[in-house]
C-alpha cells in the first residue's frame, strides 16, 4: 500500500484498438483495480481524459521524472515505409515516438499480434512495412503478449506480475510469458478426446458438429497455436472460439494472416 505505483505509458501505433477493448474487460483482476491500484496508467492516447498538448505534456513529464522506472505498453506497430508517415500521432511519426518514449523505459510490453508480430497490416505485401516492436526497439526487454486480441485476464496478469514482483515473467524463446503461452490450445482442448478417437467434424452443421467432435478437418489450428484460450478461456472463463463451434485460427501465432488460417480447408 505504501509502494508508489509504477507509471505505465500505453502507446498506439497501427492497430484496431481491440487490445484495449479486451483489456478493459478483465475480470480477474478487474481492469479498474489494475489501473487504479496497481499501476499508474499515466498516458494512453486512446482512453485518457486529457487530449492534445495537455496529453503530450503529461508524456514528457513521465519520461523526465521517472527515467528508467516506467513501463511502455505498446498496442499496434510502427510502419517504417515513407519515413513512418503512415502512422502520425500528435504530429510525429509513430516510429519516432516509440523510440523516444522507449529510450528511458524499464521494459516494454508488446500487446497483441500487431505489436508482437505485425498482424494484418504486415500481411503480404505489407505496403506500409508494418514492423513488430522488438525489431525496432532492440536494447530493452520486450515482453510479447500475442493474440488478436490477447485474453484480457492474461494482459492484466502480465502487467500485475511485472509491477508486483518488479521483474519480467519467465519468457519462452519467442519472448512470450511461459505461464500463458507454454502450451498449445490443442494440449488442453476439451474436444481432444474426439481428436484422439478419430471423431471429426467433416463439414459445417454435419452430425459430427452437432455432437461436438474435433474441428481439425474444418481448419482448426489448435495443434500449432500457443495460447491460453483452452484453459483461461474468454468472457471471464465462459467460452472460447472452439467451444463456440469454430476452429482456432491461430490468432496468437506469427504471420497467421499469411499462413492460410482462414477457411483454407473447408
Ligand atoms: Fe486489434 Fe488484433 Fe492488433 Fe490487437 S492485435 S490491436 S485486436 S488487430
Ligand atoms: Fe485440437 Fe482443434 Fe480438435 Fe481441439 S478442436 S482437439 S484444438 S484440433
Ligand atoms: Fe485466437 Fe485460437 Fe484463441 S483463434 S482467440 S488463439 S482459440
Amino acid at each position: 500500500e505504501t509502494k508508489p505505483r509504477v507509471p505505465v505509458i500505453w502507446l498506439h501505433g497501427l492497430e484496431c484498438t481491440c487490445c484495449t477493448e479486451s483489456f478493459i474487460r478483465s475480470a480477474h483482476p478487474l481492469a479498474k483495480d489494475a489501473i487504479l491500484s496497481l499501476i499508474s496508467l499515466d498516458y494512453d492516447d486512446t482512453i485518457m481524459a486529457a487530449a492534445g498538448h495537455q496529453a503530450e505534456a503529461i508524456l514528457d513529464d513521465i519520461i523526465k521524472n521517472y527515467k528508467g522506472n516506467y513501463i511502455v505498453a505498446v498496442e499496434g506497430n510502427p510502419p517504417l515505409n515513407e519515413d513512418g508517415m503512415f502512422c502520425f500521432p500528435g504530429g510525429e511519426p509513430f516510429v519516432e515516438k516509440l523510440r523516444r518514449v522507449s529510450a528511458d523505459a524499464k521494459a516494454l510490453i508488446a500487446w497483441g499480434s500487431c505489436a508482437s508480430w505485425g498482424c494484418v497490416q504486415a500481411a503480404k505485401p505489407n505496403p506500409t512495412r508494418a514492423t513488430p516492436v522488438h525489431q525496432v526497439i532492440t536494447d530493452k526487454p520486450v515482453i510479447k503478449v500475442p493474440g488478436c486480441p490477447p485474453i484480457p485476464e492474461v494482459m492484466a496478469a502480465v502487467i500485475t506480475y511485472m509491477v508486483t514482483f518488479d521483474r519480467i515473467p519467465e519468457l519462452d524463446r519467442q519472448g512470450r510469458p511461459k505461464m500463458f503461452y507454454g502450451q498449445r490450445i490443442h494440449d488442453k482442448c476439451y474436444r481432444r478426446p474426439h481428436f484422439d478417437a478419430g471423431q471429426f467434424v467433416e463439414s459445417w452443421d454435419d452430425e459430427g458438429a452437432r455432437k461436438g467432435y474435433c474441428l481439425y478437418k474444418v481448419g482448426c489450428k489448435g495443434p500449432t497455436t500457443y495460447n491460453a484460450c483452452s484453459t483461461v478461456r474468454w468472457n471471464g472463463g465462459v467460452s472460447f472460439p472452439i467451444q463456440s463451434g469454430h476452429g482456432c485460427i491461430g490468432c496468437s501465432e506469427e504471420g497467421f494472416w499469411d499462413k492460410g488460417s482462414f477457411y483454407d480447408r473447408v
